[in-house]
C-alpha cells in the first residue's frame, strides 16, 4: 500500500499495544498485557500497569515491525494516545512516542483513546459512514457519540452517570467467582443460562430516564443499581443455602445490560436522524450485544458497524488507525510539550 506509514501506541490501560498502519491497511498490531499481573487484585493497579509498560513497549514495538516486515525508519508519524486513562501508563506511551517521534525526525499525533475505538472499524471496513452515532462501551467509559468528523470533534450525546458497562461486567463477574477480567467470562457463562431467569433493572429506561428535577438522561446509563441488585439476589441465594445459578444470573444481568444499550444507541439514532450506528470499546466484543444491536437496528433501518472483536478491546491498530486519519486530514500535529491528560473528555 501507497502513503505514509503511521506508528500507533496505546498504554492507557494494561494493554500496551503498537499498530502499524498504511491509509486503512493493517500492517501490524502487536499487543503485550499486563492483565495476569493484576488478576490476584480483581483489578488494574496503576502502578504495575505502567512498569509493565515500560518494560514491554521496545520488544512490542520491535515485534510489530518485524511482523510488518518494515524498519523504524520507515515510519512517517507517530499517533499516540494521549488520555483518557490511567495516568502513569499515559506518560509512558506519550514518552515512548516524543522519543521516537523526535529521533526519527517525524511529527507527534497525540490521540483520544475513545476517538481510535470509533476509528479503528476503518482498518476493516473503510472510511467512517459520517455522520453516524457511536455507542461506545468499554472498562472504563459507556457513551453514545454523535460522530460528525472523527479526526476534529465528537460530540457526547450521554454517558454513564456512575459504573462503565465494563467495570459493571467485571464486577458482576468476581460475584460470581468466575476471573478478571469477567466481561468474556460472562459472557460464556451466558450461553448456558435463561437470559428471562431473573428480571434485572434496566437503569434510567422509560419514565426512570427523567430525573426528578426534569434532567433529561435519555442518552445517559447507569449500572451501579443492576450491580446492586445482582449482589443482592445472589446473597439471597447464598444465605438460603442454595446454590447460585451461575449461568442463568450471568445471561439475566447481560441481558439487562445489552437491552439498555441496545435500546438506547437505536434511540439516540433515531433522535440525531442519523442512519449510521458504529460500536466500539472492549464490550462490544459481546456476543450478545452484537446480536441483539444488529437485531434492533436492522428493524428500525439503520445500519451497524462492528469491528472484529480483536479490534474491540485495546490495541495500538486503533492508534495508528486515527493517526493515519489526521495525516490524511491535513491536522497539526501535537507540540514537542505534548502531555498526557488523564479524564480527556472526546
Ligand atoms: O476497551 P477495553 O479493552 O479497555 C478500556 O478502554 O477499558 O475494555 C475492557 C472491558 C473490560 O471491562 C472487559 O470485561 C470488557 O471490556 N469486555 C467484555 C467482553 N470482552 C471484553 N464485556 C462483555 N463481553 C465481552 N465479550
Ligand atoms: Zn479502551
Amino acid at each position: 500500500p501507497d502513503g505514509p506509514l503511521v506508528l500507533g501506541i496505546e498504554t492507557s490501560c494494561d494493554e500496551t499495544g503498537v499498530g502499524l498502519v498504511v491509509g486503512s491497511t493493517l500492517l501490524a498490531d502487536a499487543l503485550a498485557s499486563s492483565v495476569d499481573q493484576h488478576a490476584r487484585f480483581g483489578g488494574v493497579v496503576p502502578e504495575v500497569a505502567s512498569r509493565a509498560h515500560l518494560e514491554a513497549i521496545l520488544p512490542t514495538l520491535d515485534r510489530a515491525l518485524s511482523d510488518a516486515g518494515v524498519a523504524l525508519s520507515d515510519v512517517d508519524a507517530v499517533a499516540v494516545t494521549s488520555g483518557p486513562g490511567l495516568a502513569g501508563a499515559l506518560v509512558v506511551g506519550v514518552s515512548a512516542a516524543k522519543a521516537l517521534a523526535l529521533g526519527l525526525g517525524v511529527p507527534v499525533y497525540g490521540v483520544n483513546h475513545l476517538a481510535a475505538h470509533v476509528a479503528v472499524d476503518t482498518l476493516e471496513h473503510g472510511p467512517l459512514p459520517e455522520p453516524a452515532v457511536a455507542l461506545l462501551v468499554s472498562g472504563g467509559h459507556s457513551s453514545l457519540l454523535r460522530v460528525d468528523d472523527v479526526t476534529a470533534e465528537v460530540e457526547v450525546l450521554g454517558s454513564t452517570l456512575d459504573d462503565a458497562a465494563g467495570e459493571a461486567f467485571d464486577k458482576v463477574a468476581r460475584l460470581l467467582g468466575l476471573p478478571f477480567p469477567g466481561g468474556p467470562h460472562v459472557d460464556r457463562a451466558a450461553r448456558d443460562g435463561d437470559p428471562a431467569a431473573v428480571r434485572f433493572p434496566r437503569g434510567l429506561t422509560g419514565a426512570g430516564a427523567v430525573a426528578r428535577d426534569g434532567t433529561d438522561h435519555r442518552h445517559d446509563f447507569s449500572f451501579s443499581g443492576l450491580k446492586t441488585s445482582v449482589a443482592r439476589w445472589v446473597e439471597r441465594v447464598r444465605d438460603e443455602g442454595r446454590e447460585v445459578p451461575v449461568a442463568d444470573v450471568a445471561a439475566s444481568f447481560q441481558e439487562a445490560v445489552v437491552d439498555v444499550l441496545s435500546a438506547k444507541a437505536v434511540a439516540a439514532c433515531q433522535a440525531e436522524g442519523v442512519e449510521h450506528l458504529l460500536l466500539g470499546g472492549g464490550v462490544s466484543a459481546n456476543s450478545r450485544l452484537r446480536a441483539l444491536v444488529q437485531e434492533r437496528a436492522e428493524r428500525a433501518g439503520l445500519v451497524v458497524r462492528v469491528p472484529r472483536p480483536g479490534l474491540c478491546t485495546d490495541n495500538g491498530a486503533m492508534v495508528a488507525a486515527l493517526g493515519s486519519m489526521l495525516v490524511a486530514a491535513g491536522r497539526e500535529p501535537s507540540a514537542w510539550d505534548l502531555g498526557t491528560d488523564p479524564s480527556l473528555p472526546v
